[in-house]
């Protein structure tokens, strides 16, 4: 949450921070603000509420020269979302200004310490309080503006990501990360900074990714250096991303929800390249490989995560109990790390997470390590604090997820999960060659299965106009299809802000059957699984109550197409493997009622894709 961008260079900062700024929006955008410092002495700062672009439009007539820059897109934690609370913050004295991500848990303390000594406060923000703290810290003795920011953060109790810049003494940002994430880029006309590298890819490959309680200092001259907090210096390897600015772009879509949703064949094929091997009929995810003997030895898995990763971790449970018979839980990790979980030596935590910066499943995984468990991280986002914690992982593949609402990561994460399982069941000896190449037919043919479904585009665009003002929607699902349906609901929910639930099917008549009438929309995902009998049963009770049917059916359905009002047909797959394919036609749904109600669909209001605050 909140996005971070600063530049100092050759260049001129402020193209590069708004540029960031707009990649970096998915992160929160209900405020925005830029830093520059045009000369010695004068530092610049304008904000606006709102998203990027109303910054954009109010700086037009202002001075936004410079080669040093910080700027910030926010999610509000502490303080309304309005300008005075927007970042940059800036030191009572003018000279300090300041970006953050994260939570300053002990501000009520430091702001009380601060104000005794006559700090006065302009917004009612957690990180006011820390450019004003390092700002008394700096003044009060002579120091680097590294040496304040050491000695402040060692103040502070929470979660930062952090850019200072000094009004005088314009020749270098000071950045420190702890918990939130910061990467550097390191190019020919300057460094970068930023929350995440997307914003940094198209200067340059080259980046470094800060670890916590590190501080940075970026100077003009290119140089640069990484420190703790007690100044001992810290060696990084500069690495290499490989994200293409194509993938950053809408290309021709109204949406990024949309371009993503359709990207979903591709990206499905790059997770499996090299990983599904047809010629060799295996399954090669080289983290199960080099941790055979711990994966193997485990009693037990628990995957942990949050929101659309939880659905694909219930489904990741599924396909290990299936395939390998490992016990698995899976927890909400905001949950499980603050209920003293029972954790054995040998149990192995997976974390399942798209942005891998996720802070409660982060810190679940911390919480997990510390008690002796092996920790698998599933991340899409190369580089991530989830991604370097883990002992092991695999990363899905599916290349930057713009729109907030989740789609590519999660059909990549059960693709990831399939061949985790399937890897794993294979080296216990509980996968044959047969059921090896059925799988991976199966696994191959998903991009095509896919391509069919994005074929009903139309359709389901039609559908969705007739339920676009509906104000319910129940969904239902058993077995590998329940997951569907809650991932289903909260598509919806989360971008057209229609109320929605999910339910496994037969939950339905201990409760919210009692909903049932001709005004509810029900969806009911009904293909020809081993439950399909049962499915129909529970069709038939929501039609006798008058309720309206979508139904997602398996091609060439009859019974379910008679009861049904509108039925969208999938290609027939592996019940393991249906969670992919029948998740496609209720992204679609969710993101045609959203963008029916002219929705801002990649962002919708109170939300952020990267959640770095607990
Ligand atoms: C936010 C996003 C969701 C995502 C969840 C977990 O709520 O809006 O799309 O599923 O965080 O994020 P993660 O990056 O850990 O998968």
């Amino acid at each position: 949450m909140c996005g971070i961008v600063g530049y100092i260079g050759k260049g001129q900062a402020y193209p590069v921070l708004i540029n960031g700024l707009n990649r970096l929006e998915y992160r929160g955008y209900d405020s925005a603000g830029v830093a520059m410092i045009p000369e010695k002495g004068t530092l610049n700062i304008y904000k606006a509420a709102g998203k990027v672009k109303q910054l954009e439009d109010s700086v037009k007539n202002c001075n936004i020269e410079g080669h040093v820059g910080i700027a910030h897109t926010r999610w509000a934690t502490h303080g309304a979302p309005n300008k005075e609370n927007a970042h940059p913050h800036c030191s009572m004295s003018g000279r300090l200004a300041l970006v953050h991500n994260g939570i300053i848990e002990n501000y009520g303390v430091l702001k009380d310490k601060l104000t005794e000594k006559g700090y006065v406060f302009s917004s009612t923000t957690d990180t006011e309080v820390l450019v004003q703290l390092i700002d008394y810290i700096y003044g009060a003795g002579d120091m680097s503006l590294v040496a304040a920011v050491q000695l402040a953060l060692k103040e502070v109790i929470g979660a930062y990501a952090i850019a200072v810049i000094d009004r005088d003494n314009p020749d270098m940002i000071v950045a420190a990360r702890k918990s939130s994430p910061l990467v550097i880029g390191m190019a020919e006309d300057g460094l970068y900074l930023a929350s995440d590298a997307t914003p940094i890819v198209e200067y340059t490959n080259k980046v470094i990714y800060l670890d916590d309680e590190e501080v940075a200092c970026l100077n003009m001259d290119g140089t640069y250096r990484i420190v703790d907090l007690d100044n001992a210096d810290c060696c990084h390897e500069a690495q290499t991303v490989a994200v293409n600015i194509g993938q950053l772009q809408k290309g021709g879509f109204p949406h990024f929800m949309i371009k993503e949703i359709f990207d979903q064949p591709e990206c499905l094929a790059d997770c499996m390249r090299g990983r599904v091997l047809k010629d060799m009929n295996k399954i090669v995810v080289s983290a199960v490989i080099e941790n055979r003997d711990v994966l193997l030895n485990a009693r037990r898995f628990i995957i942990v995560a949050c929101g659309t990763s939880w659905h694909a971790g219930l489904i990741g449970k599924q396909l290990i109990e299936d395939f390998c018979r490992i016990p698995v839980e899976v927890e909400y990790a905001s949950e499980f790390r603050y209920r003293n979980p029972v954790i054995n030596e040998g149990d192995v935590v997976m974390a399942v997470s798209q942005s891998g910066e996720t802070a409660d499943t982060l810190a679940a995984i911390e919480m997990a390590k510390e008690k002796g468990a092996f920790i698998y991280g599933v991340c899409n986002v190369v580089g991530s604090s989830i991604a370097r914690a883990a002992d092991a992982g695999s990363y899905i593949h599916v290349g930057p997820e713009i729109g907030v609402a989740s789609t590519k990561a999660f059909t990549g994460q059960v693709t990831v999960l399939t061949m985790i399982a399937m890897a794993l069941a294979k080296e216990m000896g509980r996968a044959d060659d047969g059921f090896m190449a059925k799988v991976i037919d199966e696994l191959l043919s998903l991009p095509e299965k896919i391509k069919e479904v994005l074929a009903f585009d139309e359709y389901i665009k039609d559908i969705a106009r007739i339920f676009t003002y509906v104000h319910n929607f129940i969904y239902l699902g058993r077995g590998y299809a329940f997951p569907v349906a809650l991932e289903g609901a909260l598509k919806l929910k989360e971008i057209s802000y229609i109320h929605a639930e999910g339910y496994p099917a037969a939950e339905m008549k201990h409760g919210p059957i009692a909903l049932i009438d001709s005004n509810m929309p029900v969806v009911v995902i009904a293909t020809k699984t081993h439950l399909y009998d049962k499915v129909v049963s529970n069709v038939q009770e929501i039609k006798s109550r008058g309720g309206r049917i979508l139904a997602v059916v398996t091609k060439g359905d009859t019974v379910i197409k008679n009861m049904a009002d509108f039925c969208i047909e999938i290609p027939e797959t592996m019940e393991c493997m249906e969670p992919v394919v029948a998740s496609i036609p209720l992204q679609l749904l969710a993101y045609h009622v959203a963008a029916n109600k002219g929705l801002d669909v990649d962002r919708p209001r109170n939300l952020a894709k990267s959640v770095t605050v607990e």
